[in-house]
């Protein structure tokens, strides 16, 4: 299912849920391939996932419009460029609760239930099984209209959404086989696109993740992101500067990989092989190659620092970006309201309010 083709164009709509400011691991398992393929001349359209959020915490709403705003900072600061990239946020969209409510109809509760990422997120969350909403477990049905209604070719995400994604293949089929016999069907099945680096681990070698505490987020600071750096996991047998490291994993004693060499291949792919040479051979030792880590992803990072602050200084203009998405995004999803009205014939015999 994924796409590791050469790309054409096509549409895509991604988003996330707003938890803040990002970080390196949401910037290059989806943001960064948003900005790539925008800049490749697809259409793209970019979801702030708020309702998505309602989902695990219902009962605390008091950061979701400023985690909303820091992401889309984020995006913005990363590239996204409001003239070509639809950006708008979900709950300003009707239409999604609309689509949401007529998908559910036709996806069993049985399916639902076996989605992994919905089993895995009830184990982390330390849930019971019993006490899911019935809103949490449409969590993926949600994602589906949000997809669909854009009727996008491609969904750029990382590795965890894909389950999603697939659920959303799945109605898309379901909905044009049932309601769409007799004519030319109404969504066309999206395809997952994963980038090739679509895993960042946090410095400390596991999953990078808020939660955690192993994060470095997109809009660091030069000073600590070395800071941060100089924490990283490295190989724990390269004592000295002149032992001999293993950049990449040995399962021999569980050793995972070193991160600082993870970051160099992202972020200083040119030089990434001559630092492994080198800290095989015992030549460099793990405190110099943090330095120069640091200092090769301080500016890479910088005109993403410099873009951040530009259009937090102007939040006028960032409510206009976001004025102006959902505008956009809300013309696209009607269109395919009518479409999805038409086809199932629950048009209304009384005319809308
Ligand atoms: N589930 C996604 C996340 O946790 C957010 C999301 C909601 C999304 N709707 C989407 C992602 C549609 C891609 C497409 O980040």
């Amino acid at each position: 299912m994924s796409d590791h083709r050469p790309a054409k164009t096509g549409r895509i709509l991604s988003g996330m849920r707003p938890t803040g400011r990002l970080h390196l691991g949401n910037y290059v398992g989806a943001l960064e391939n948003w900005v790539r393929l925008q800049d490749a001349g697809w259409t793209n359209f970019h979801m702030v996932a708020d309702w998505h959020m309602l989902t695990t915490g219902y009962e605390d709403t008091s950061h979701l419009q400023q985690n909303s705003w820091d992401m889309v900072l984020d995006w913005l600061a990363a590239g996204l460029d409001p003239a070509r990239s639809v950006i708008f946020v979900q709950s300003a969209v009707k239409e999604h609760a609309e689509l949401h409510l007529l998908l559910s109809m036709i996806v069993s509760k049985a399916r639902l239930e076996r989605i992994p990422t919905l089993k895995e997120q009830i184990r982390d969350l330390g849930m019971d099984e019993q006490t899911i909403s019935y809103g949490h477990l449409g969590y993926s049905v949600l994602q589906a209209a949000d997809i669909l209604l854009y009727r996008p070719t491609h969904v750029p995400v990382g590795e965890d959404q894909v389950p999603h994604v697939e659920l959303t293949r799945e109605l898309a089929r379901r909905f044009n086989f049932v309601y769409c016999q007799d004519r030319a069907p109404v969504f066309p099945e999206p395809e997952v696109q994963l980038t090739e680096f679509a895993r960042l681990r946090g410095v400390n070698g596991n999953r990078m993740s808020k939660s955690v505490g192993n994060t470095i987020m997109l809009a660091e600071s030069a000073e600590d992101l070395a800071k941060k750096v100089s924490q990283a996991y490295t190989d724990p047998k390269k004592m000295r500067r002149d032992d001999p490291g293993r950049p990449e994993a040995d399962e021999s004693d569980g050793h995972t990989g070193c991160v600082v060499w993870e970051y160099h291949r992202k972020f200083n792919p040119s030089e990434a092989e001559a630092i492994a040479v080198e800290c095989r051979a015992g030549r460099l030792g793990c405190v110099a190659d943090k330095k120069s880590l640091s200092a090769v992803m301080a500016e890479v990072l910088a005109p993403i620092r410099e873009r951040r602050e530009k259009w937090a200084s102007d939040p006028d203009a960032v409510r206009d970006v976001l004025n102006d998405g959902t505008k956009r995004a809300r013309q696209e999803a009607r269109q395919t309201m009518e479409m999805v009205r038409s086809a199932m014939g629950v048009k209304s015999v009384v005319e809308p309010a």
